[in-house]
């Protein structure tokens, strides 16, 4: 294979010009006073005083004040800039001057420099904006189903245009960083069989073949292992993935990830490209990030955290109270102990000024999430009081760790309901009493995961991650006798309690992976269906290989303070599913549908053929 150079940037002296026009608005400066300039953009704002025109043009750079004035506005130009509307498209023609008052206007970027128009012609006239481009300082934003309607209206916010600008840096950083390392970037189909990350798949019908259908790719994650077969060694790739999911703030059904896979890795390579990524990506963004990451195991941070997303920014570590509440007669406690749950729980120091409507509130977040109630505590005057306090021997207040001024919260049951209760419960705490400080960035190392996680209702094994990872090869004999307590070789990325991204050691050996599939409940033949193709790779002779996928849209989002991945994702979807600008989904014709060998059952719309 040739060597693997990075290519040179080819290089323009002036970026902006361009037939017809010689500068960009917004990036005009004290430089370019007493040039002769053209420059096309969208009309922002118009104001007219007095004789004299004013329009804030806008292009991608920013703003640049246009003054129309009869000393050297011709009268016809004049005229068409007095009938100017909100976003249309023009072009002038004129010199840039410094203003005789530099605008305070902290959106004018050409803040200390105006253009004496002396020519302008509409190129692109425009409709009444149903949604305004220029807002007034502390104007609130239309509704986001409006601005999703009008998307590209809206993508004319500075705001957005920032983000998207961000994201294409961020980019181009991660592709210099492996790029540099000799990663190749590779494109794996869009049409493809069913790859299982866990959700349900888009499916696309085939024509050609009746009653057969694509998958849309959950993920690159079986064709990056067989890139590793084929000998191609390092692959990444800026990857587009689909998942029919249920929809939250920090979850698109279609989404970017920063996919990469190496061969003849151990888990500390693969870490330490993951780790070299946000240091290059973070860096683009102007934030050293300070390495290693620290690593925590993922029975740590269930137990410390009640989450394998860990928000590390402040303390509240849950603690056991299990041995406190044992002795006492109290019999919330003893039936969960009974039933082989634990009390555990919370120590909020300064927490008894919370009111009691906070805890009340923070109380229901926790029950949303199925556990039965909280128990409340605090250290008052040096006496303990709540709810359960009657009910334990004296001097529990200290066996339970609290000082003067503090509520301790506590939960009794399994920890399968009491971990994401006190995990939601300390993050409700933190929020309220202000404990996170600005600006601050904890990233961890999830590692140390378990292989598999058993159906409380069925008892059935499921993969933690996905059936490709590596177990810890010290966990293999558990897998005859107790595969629940099998390890995997897997990490996932967490920053401030959101999962960045994650990966693992895969599984090169063709039994292995049948074995593998058996444990899970897949029949061979099923195995040999659905991933006949991963396994005929197996058995050609596969390397030792692992690797990661980084959730390319969540990390533009927290990098840009961003409050949802709607507003890092040029035409995002609605979180009820839909692609409000364009209008999709959208019935079909039913020739088109009859054309796939598909029939809608009643009730499905359908739109009548012309045809
Ligand atoms: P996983 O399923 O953990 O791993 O996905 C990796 C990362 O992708 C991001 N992500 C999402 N972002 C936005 N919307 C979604 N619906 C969404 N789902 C996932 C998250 C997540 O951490 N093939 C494996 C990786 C591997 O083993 O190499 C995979 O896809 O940031």
């Amino acid at each position: 294979m040739s060597s693997i150079a990075s290519s040179s940037t080819p290089k323009r002296a002036k970026p902006a010009a361009t037939a017809l026009r010689t500068h960009l608005a917004g990036a005009l400066t004290r430089a370019d006073v007493g040039r002769e300039v053209r420059l096309g953009g969208w009309v922002h704002r118009r104001r007219d005083l007095g004789g004299l025109v004013f329009v804030d043009l806008r292009d991608r750079a920013g703003l640049v004040q246009l003054s129309c004035n009869p000393a050297w506005t011709p009268p016809e130009v004049m005229a068409r800039a007095a009938g100017l509307g909100a976003e249309t498209v023009v072009l002038v023609r004129g010199t840039v001057e410094l203003r005789p008052e530099p605008s305070r206007d902290p959106s004018l970027v050409s803040r200390e420099v105006e253009l004496h128009v002396t020519g302008l012609e509409v190129v692109g006239p425009a409709q009444t904006p149903p949604i305004p481009v220029a807002r007034k300082e502390k104007e609130e934003l239309p509704a986001e189903e409006l601005r999703l309607r009008h998307r590209v209206l809206d993508l004319r916010r500075p705001e957005l245009q920032r983000n998207l600008l961000l994201r294409h840096r961020l980019m181009q950083a991660t592709r210099r960083y492996f790029d540099h390392l000799g990663f190749l970037e590779i494109e794996t189909p869009i049409l493809t069989k069913p790859t299982p990350e866990g959700a349900r798949d888009y499916l696309v019908p085939s024509r050609v073949h009746p009653g057969e259908f694509f998958a849309l790719p959950q993920s690159p994650q079986l064709y990056k292992q067989l890139f590793m077969v084929a000998g191609l060694d390092r692959y990444f790739q800026i990857a587009r993935c689909f998942r029919d999911e249920d929809l939250r703030a920090d979850r698109q059904p279609e989404f970017t990830q920063i996919d990469v896979e190496a061969s003849f890795v151990g888990v500390e390579d693969v870490l330490g490209f993951g780790e070299g990524m946000v240091e290059a990506i973070w860096a683009e963004a102007g934030i050293t990030v300070e390495t290693p990451i620290e690593r925590m195991r993922y029975a740590d941070a269930l137990e410390r955290y009640g989450s394998d997303k860990p928000d590390l920014r402040f303390g509240l570590e849950i603690f056991d109270a299990t041995e406190v509440f044992r002795p006492a007669d109290f019999s919330i406690a003893r039936s969960a102990i009974a039933a082989g749950g634990r009390v555990r729980g919370i120590r909020v120091p300064g927490g008894a000024s919370l009111t009691r409507k906070q805890v009340d509130e923070i109380e229901a977040s926790a029950k949303s999430l199925g556990a039965a109630g909280v128990l409340r505590l605090k250290l008052s005057g040096g006496v303990l009081e709540g709810g359960p306090a009657k009910h334990l021997p004296s001097g529990a207040g200290s066996a339970l760790g609290l000082s003067e001024g503090d509520l301790c919260l506590l939960l009794a049951g399994p920890d399968r309901v009491t971990s994401p209760a006190l995990d939601r419960a300390r993050q409700e705490v933190a929020r309220r009493l202000d404990l996170i400080p600005q600006g601050a960035t904890r990233f961890v190392w999830i590692v140390d995961f378990p292989l598999f996680e058993r159906d409380p209702a069925t008892g059935a094994l499921a993969p933690m991650n996905h059936p490709f990872t590596a177990p810890v090869p010290e966990d293999l004999h558990l897998l005859g006798t107790a595969p629940e307590r099998a390890r995997a070789l897997a990490y996932d990325m967490v920053l401030n309690g959101t999962e960045l991204g994650g990966g693992s050691l895969r599984i090169a050996d063709p039994s292995l992976q049948r074995r593998i599939f058996g444990l899970l409940g897949i029949p061979e033949a099923v195995a040999e269906q659905r991933f006949g193709f991963l396994l005929e790779g197996l058995r050609a002779g596969a390397p030792p290989h692992g690797g990661f996928a980084f959730g390319m849209d969540r990390i533009v989002m927290l990098l840009s303070d961003a409050d949802s991945l709607r507003d890092v994702i040029a035409f995002p979807k609605t979180t009820a599913q839909r692609a409000l600008f364009e209008g999709a989904p959208a019935p079909v014709d039913a020739a088109d549908l009859a054309e796939l060998h598909l029939e809608l059952k009643q009730g499905g719309k359908c739109v009548k053929s012309e045809k």
